[in-house]
């Protein structure tokens, strides 16, 4: 089993990474993925693609059961707003095994998710349990 804490809402989710569903959410076991699956919106512009940074998430512990940092994700990284040493996209962030991670939303995109904001991609406009 998988469990991510986002912060700062302090919600945590607990997962299957291997029944995990994977459409349009990054990378498979993305840290977007489990998000997603789990009804806790987290930004994701360009649907996962590595072409955003609004999936920007910082990584505050276990970081040894998620993926290492691939050029693409580096490259886009360098764009993101409040850039820190443990930055990481969230589509393309993934398990490499189960364990607990913690994740912090940066404040920039904070108010957004707390005002019950749903991704602007692909037509899922509508907030997270209001389809
Ligand atoms: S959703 Fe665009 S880079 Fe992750």
């Amino acid at each position: 089993m998988a469990k991510v804490t986002f912060l700062p809402a302090n919600v945590s989710y607990e997962c299957d990474l291997e029944k995990l569903p994977y459409h349009d959410h990054g990378l498979p076991k993305s840290c977007l993925d489990v998000a997603i699956n789990a009804g806790f919106t987290l930004e994701h512009a360009c649907g996962g693609n590595c072409a955003c940074t609004t999936c920007h998430v910082v990584v505050k512990s276990g970081a040894e059961f998620l993926s290492d940092l691939e050029d693409d994700e580096a490259d886009r990284l360098n764009e993101a707003a409040d850039l820190q040493l443990d930055s990481r996209l969230g589509c393309q962030v993934h398990f490499v095994k189960d364990g607990e991670v913690v994740l912090e939303i940066p404040s920039w995109n904070r108010n957004y998710i707390s005002e019950g904001g749903a991704s602007m991609n692909l037509g899922d406009a509508i907030p997270t349990g209001k389809k």
